[in-house]
Parts: C-alpha cells; structure tokens; sequence
C-alpha cells in the first residue's frame, strides 16, 4: 500500500476520474528523477494514456518540466541512451546535483546511470588526497568529479572519446570548480591516457573493459597503484573470471597482484553483475 502522500498516490488520484482502476494500478512505481527531467516507463496497455499520465506527474514532483520514457536499449560505445519526451520542455539538458556534485548533460545523449551511485559515492570516499588518478571512461565526470571534489586528489586525467561528452565534461568540471585539478582529454584511452603516472586508474566501462586491463597497468607508476576494474560478469563467473584477468595481465607486467575486495554495482542484465573489483598491484 503506497503512502497517501507518496507522489504515486498523488499521481493517481489526479488521474482518479480519468483512468479506470485497473489502468491506474499499472502506472509504475519507478522512475528516474535526472534534473528537470523524469523518466518513466509505461507500460504498452496505457500508451495511449501516456500524454495525460505524464502530465499527471509533472503536476506533482516540484521541479519535474520534462517526462520522457526510455525507448529502446542503450546504445554503441559511447552508451546513448534512447528517449521520447512524452510532455512538457523539449530542452533534454540538465544540471543534476548528487552527493554536492553538479553534472550538466543531455538526458537523450549521455548516459547517467542511476544504479551506479553506490559506485559514485564510494569512489568519492575511496581515492586519497594527492593522488594522481587517471579515469579511462570519463563520460561527463561520473567519477572524475566526485573524485575532484571529495578527495583531494592533486591530479585527475579524465579521457573521453566522444566529442559531445568531452563538452559537457569540460563544463562540469568548470562547474564545480576543479579545472585546476582535472585534465580532460578527448580521443580514445588508448592513444590520450598518460602512461607511468596514477596511483589508482578507474575503468568505469561495461562489456570490455577487460581489454583495457594492459592500458590500465602502463597508465599506472611504475612502482604500481591500485586499479578499479569494472566487469559486467555472468554470475557463475564472479568468483573467478574478473580475478583471472586482472591477475592474468598483472603476471605480463611483472606485477604482483593483492585484491581489495570486490563490489556488486548493479543486476545488468538476467544472470548478469556489474562488479568492480579493486586490487594492488606491486
Ligand atoms: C558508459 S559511460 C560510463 C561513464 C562513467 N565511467 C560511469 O561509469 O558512469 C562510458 C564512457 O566512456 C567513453 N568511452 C568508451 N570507449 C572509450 C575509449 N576507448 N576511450 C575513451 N572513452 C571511451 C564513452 O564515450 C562514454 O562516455
């Protein structure tokens, strides 16, 4: 039973004479607060009631301008996601603020994934002051700029691929006034990364950050660091096949390999984990 002043409840009784119950019991209960926008789901027998449910909710969360649901899976490397505005403002970007950090981006062309905040969040806690941290995935600063912000790191080298993404990464960094700390570099990590510098590497990528794993160790000092290495990985894999890649690159290096722990970010897919797991090498 949802709270009477749950914005759910509230959605619902707006809708109460124009919708019939069953209809009404289908609106779902999730969605997606990013800035101005929301983002929900719905459900394919209440399409046609989408412009007058959408309303609905930009009606009562304060704050909401814009409701657009996802349409399809997101997409290519640079990880698009795919939406249709359904009511309200047209303009899809945003300023979002999360843990004191601002993050401008469009919501129909960078993905901020609302299930990695625990991740976000740690990574906030995780570097330490006057390290040198290079992140191989900026995207918009997911974790250079709570990293920049939070930590005290001396220095962050932030490399992104996609032209339009750098832009916004530049201005978050602006935005939360760690231009001094944070070097973004636009071109793919293999040909912008520095090599010999970090202390800690962050590779948050999904699918094939494995290949990333050689990059990763000639990114770090020599004398080592500690990598953050992302893996979207079958369950019954867990225990093993992030282990063995680290430990497997690791041994081509001449490193010697601890592991910090492993963390579970998200369900990516049925059966499938987003980990990160943390290790030292030395
Ligand atoms: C899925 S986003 C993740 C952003 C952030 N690391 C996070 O985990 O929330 C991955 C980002 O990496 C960028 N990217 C993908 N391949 C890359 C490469 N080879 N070099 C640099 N950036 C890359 C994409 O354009 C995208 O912005």
């Amino acid at each position: 039973m949802t709270h009477p002043n749950h914005p759910l409840q509230r959605v619902k009784e707006k809708l109460h004479n124009q919708l019939p119950e069953k209809h009404l019991e289908k609106i779902s209960k999730r969605w997606i607060r990013l800035g101005h926008v929301l983002l929900i789901k719905i459900p394919q027998e209440l399409e046609k009631h989408e412009k007058i449910i959408a309303k609905a909710f930009a009606e009562t969360i304060p704050g909401v301008r814009t409701v657009a649901k996802p349409i399809k899976p997101v997409e290519g490397v640079s990880r698009t996601p795919n939406i249709h505005i359904i009511y309200g403002d047209k303009k899809t970007e945003v300023t979002h603020k999360e843990n004191r950090c601002y993050y401008i981006f469009d919501v129909s062309k960078q993905l901020f994934c609302p299930g990695n905040i625990s991740e976000r969040i740690r990574m906030a806690k995780t570097a330490m002051k006057n390290e040198t941290v290079v992140d191989l995935f900026a995207g918009i600063g997911q974790f250079t700029i709570p990293i920049a912000v939070h930590t005290g790191a001396a220095k962050v080298y932030a490399c992104e691929i996609n032209p339009q993404t750098y832009k916004y990464l530049r201005q978050n960094c602006k935005k939360n006034r760690v231009e001094k700390i944070v070097q973004p570099r636009l071109g793919h990590c293999v040909s912008v990364a520095p090599r010999r510098v970090a202390d800690r590497v962050v590779m948050g990528l999904v699918k094939h950050t494995h290949l990333y794993l050689p990059l990763a160790l000639e990114t770090l000092k020599e004398s080592g660091g500690i990598i953050h290495y992302h893996e979207t990985v079958p369950l019954h894999l867990i225990n093993t096949r992030p282990f063995e890649r680290v430990e497997k690159t690791a041994e081509k290096y001449g490193y010697k390999v601890s592991f910090l722990g492993i963390t579970k970010v998200k369900r990516y897919a049925p059966g499938v984990e987003h980990i990160v797991l943390d290790a030292k090498l030395g």
